[in-house]
């Protein structure tokens, strides 16, 4: 138990933790420090996050000290992630978040008779776990709006046994929730941001393919392979997220290609074939010159996506590691998909097949490396392949 007399000292930690928050930016690493600073301020067993999601609540973060050091499954704990809670006064956390009060219950499983929550036993008992003292408080933003609601439960003394949560820290948590809410909606807020700036991406990817009989669902999947090769890989989670956006870009050169090449049905004269190369020279003239890592990576991914490992490749016929890495990655999946796809002048080979044709093409038009993380992610890429397929069905 804290000493709560010490009232410096509690605020001191608050402000580190609000610090803290404030410079979490990844939506589900900030509720999990959300959850593991709040039980740590006040010797909490475990904790709950519910986030506001139109009428109703969504179970989004749980924390356990007991069932997760310990060996009972965690997959019974892991359903109840993402359920839907109706906005009503009947359950805890629906009141906290109807009303804005707080609760500092002593006995979930004795409420007095006269209030109109419930405790519901459910979890406890697939769990085989006893919930006792709760201390449920608003995210409440500036504003004044509140976003969802977190809940400590199972306050502990030295022994760990579970006690009811002294009333002063209910100021204090109150506090903590304001700062984590801030927190949440910046988080929020950037994903959205985040998305809408992909979305204009593709929007302007899809604008140079549109002329070409490759379409948005060429970049997706180009795109989702992409992802998952860089994965296997072992690329941090920063170079990921800049090869998701950066991807769509690799073919924008095309803008600057004539229709009468672009569109040309048969087989391209050497010269039309020349002009056709150009879209790598186009691209990376439309994207350099950006402080952005993004367009960087972008740049080098549009000019470098045709070059081959054994040197064959185009514009500047490149060899092996000359190529930059990120150039050598997206090669595969935008041919990959080229074989997988249908087109005027031939059929869509089979999935086994096209991946018979990149294994053949290890050490001439591909990195080995990446080849090999290719074949070794087949299932995912065939599921990103069925979801891309999928979301390009058009019910008329
Ligand atoms: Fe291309
Ligand atoms: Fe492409």
């Amino acid at each position: 138990m804290k000493n709560l007399n010490d009232f410096t000292g509690l605020l001191h930690h608050l402000n580190r933790i609000g610090i803290a928050l404030s410079s979490e930016k990844d939506l589900n690493r900030l509720l999990d420090l959300i959850l593991r600073e709040a039980r740590s301020f006040v010797q909490a067993d475990a904790g709950s996050l519910f986030l506001k999601q139109g009428e109703g609540l969504i179970f989004i973060a749980a924390q356990n000290e007991t069932l997760d050091s310990g060996e009972r499954d965690k997959k019974v704990q892991a359903n109840y992630l993402g359920s839907f809670l109706p906005l009503s006064k009947e359950s805890i956390a629906g009141y906290v978040a109807v009303t804005g009060e707080v609760l500092n219950i002593l006995d979930a499983y004795h409420l007095p008779p006269e209030v109109s929550y419930r405790f519901f036993r459910t979890f406890d008992e697939e769990n085989h776990y006893r919930t006792f003292s709760i201390l449920a408080v608003p995210l409440r933003i500036p504003e004044g709006e509140i976003i969802g609601v977190l809940q400590l439960i199972n306050a502990l003394n030295e022994k760990k046994e579970p006690i009811s949560f002294h009333e002063s820290f209910e100021e204090l948590v109150c506090s903590l929730a304001s700062q984590a809410a801030v927190a949440i909606r910046n988080a929020m807020l950037l994903e959205e941001i985040q998305q809408a700036h992909l979305d204009t991406i593709f929007r302007l990817s899809k604008a140079a393919e549109y002329r070409d009989e490759d379409t948005e669902v060429h970049l997706r999947r180009v795109t989702g392979y992409t992802m998952v090769i860089s994965g296997k890989l072992g690329l941090s989670s920063e170079e990921i997220g800049l090869l998701k956006y950066a991807a769509p870009m690799h073919d924008i050169g095309k803008l600057g290609v004539p229709d009468s090449v672009l569109l040309k049905p048969g087989k391209l004269t050497p010269e039309e074939f020349e002009q056709m190369k150009r879209h790598t020279l186009i691209g990376a003239k439309i994207l350099e010159g950006s402080d952005q890592k993004l367009f960087q990576v972008a740049k080098e991914i549009a000019l470098s996506h045709h070059e081959k490992f054994n040197g064959t490749g185009y514009p500047y016929g490149l060899k092996g590691e000359e190529i930059p890495f990120y150039g050598r990655i997206v090669a595969l999946p935008d041919v990959f998909d080229a074989l997988t796809s249908k087109r005027v002048y031939k059929p869509a080979f089979p999935v086994e097949q096209a991946v018979e044709m990149i294994r053949e093409e290890s050490g001439k038009h591909f990195d080995p490396v990446v080849v090999k993380a290719f074949l070794d992610s087949l299932e995912e890429i065939q599921q990103v392949k069925n979801r891309e397929d999928q979301s390009s069905v058009t019910i008329i």
